[in-house]
């Protein structure tokens, strides 16, 4: 098999993830979700109540830290987090630890098939010569109405026009910001997963198995 690394990268709640974990199960690659290594910086700033505009102390936190867990934990879910997240991943030394960690991360791996990796900037900064590169959007409306239904389902207080507007927020920040903005990668496969059967599981396998049969 000659497939490195897929890469995946959308706006918030469009559904990477889950794309991301089909593709890994099916061809028995191992998913890295790099807004991992966001949220668990932001839920140390969250405990440490580091106000997360206080970009010094924010720098001597992460100098401070060797290496980074990129390991799933529903706390890390939570629109708190979510919202710090979304502030640190302006700054250039965080999105620089961030990318240094993931690259250590799959060094360290013994997956020997590959990675797929998601997130905003993975196919058009951190991976650029990925094998595969993937966008999925979705409309916005949509996305909050998953989120407010995955928060729901998480037991955390949630409504629904509060959700959307952060989203909004969300996504110009990850648009606009100087440092690795969200952009459709060079040469990725542009997705569109607005209905639940918009991407269809088939359409994915056709996508790889392509590249994993050398037909292009
Ligand atoms: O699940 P959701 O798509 O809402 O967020 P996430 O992928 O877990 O990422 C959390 C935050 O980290 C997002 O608000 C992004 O701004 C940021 N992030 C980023 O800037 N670059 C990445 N490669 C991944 C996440």
């Amino acid at each position: 098999m000659k497939i490195n690394i897929i890469t995946i990268d959308g706006p918030a709640g469009s559904g990477k993830g889950k794309i991301a974990k089909y593709v890994a199960k099916k061809w028995k690659l191992k998913h890295l979700d790099s807004g991992i290594f966001y949220r668990r910086i932001a839920y140390i700033i969250s405990k440490k109540k580091i106000n997360p505009i206080n970009k010094i102390t924010i720098k001597i936190l992460i100098n401070d830290i060797d290496q980074i867990s990129s390991q799933k934990n529903k706390i890390l879910r939570s629109e708190k987090i979510s919202n710090i997240a979304s502030i640190i991943a302006e700054y250039k030394f965080v999105r620089d630890f961030v990318n240094t960690q993931q690259k250590l991360t799959i060094k360290k791996s013994k997956n020997k098939n590959g990675f797929v990796i998601d997130g905003r900037d993975i196919g058009s900064v951190v991976f650029k010569n990925a094998s595969i590169k993937l966008y999925i959007d979705v409309d916005v409306n949509i996305r909050a109405k998953r989120r407010h239904k995955q928060l729901i389902d998480m037991g955390e207080k949630s409504i629904y026009p509060q959700i959307l507007k952060d989203i909004k927020l969300r996504d110009k920040k990850d648009k606009s910001r100087k440092n690795s903005p969200l952009v459709i990668p060079e040469g990725a496969y542009v997705v569109d997963n607005s209905s639940k059967f918009s991407i269809t599981q088939n359409q994915l396998n056709i996508i790889i198995g392509k590249y994993i049969n050398g037909k292009y």
